[in-house]
């Protein structure tokens, strides 16, 4: 499956997917392309350390938002994409992207959805929030994308228990470590072998 990941920053999660590609527990996964929302992101060295082409698509490069959306849609034409992950992309993907990939996007959004997630909970917000709600868990979610920030349907979802002296940087680091690296790569792997059927607002793994 040919795949384009989407980042905006460290690339933590992009390098998760490259690690499982070649060590060989990510299979029929081929990443054509990474598209960057920065043009100065260190995920994008992590793309070019390992041949992978890189284009940076900045949106305020762009006199529209259709200017914007279109050249995405280009892109991932002109690589042949057949399935986009969103790796720490903070853009939100224009309508026209979401339609064309229909249940063919997936994000990784670091809270256990539908808590602490939405508009402007990204980075270590969510965190923030767990903290000061005082939840005694959090994770990860890998969810399909559709037009509205962390609505879509839920594929994967891994927890950890939340430390008395856990502050937002050590739950982040803790969460990205044992959850995010964990489940992205492992939700790309079941899209690449079938095994996802979407019900409405369902997602359900099935066995072919
Ligand atoms: C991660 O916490 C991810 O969940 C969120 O963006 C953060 C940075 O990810 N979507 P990365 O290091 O750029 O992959």
């Amino acid at each position: 499956m040919n795949i384009a990941v989407l980042v905006s920053g460290g690339g933590t999660n992009l390098q998760a997917i490259i690690d499982r590609i070649e060590d060989g527990s990510l299979s029929d996964v081929y990443i054509s392309v990474v598209i960057s929302s920065s043009s100065d992101a260190y995920a994008i060295e992590r793309a070019q350390k390992h041949g992978i082409s890189v284009v940076s698509i900045v949106k305020k490069n762009f006199s529209t938002a259709n200017d914007f959306d279109r050249a995405i849609m280009d892109t991932l034409a002109k690589y042949g994409t057949e399935f986009i992950v969103l790796a720490g992309y903070l853009s939100l993907l224009g309508h026209c992207v979401v339609e064309q990939y229909k249940n063919r996007i997936i994000n990784i959004h670091p809270s256990l959805i539908p808590s602490f997630c939405g508009a402007g909970m990204y980075g270590i917000r969510p965190h923030e929030a767990a903290l000061q709600r005082g939840v005694k868990v959090s994770g990860a979610t890998v969810h399909i994308v559709d037009s509205a920030y962390d609505e879509g349907p839920i594929i994967l979802q891994k927890a950890i228990d939340i430390a008395p002296n856990d502050t937002p940087q050590t739950l982040q680091k803790r969460i990205m470590n044992e959850c995010e690296q964990v489940i992205l790569p492992k939700a790309i792997q079941l899209f690449a072998h079938n095994r996802i059927k979407v019900d409405g607002r369902v997602a359900r793994i099935i066995d072919v």
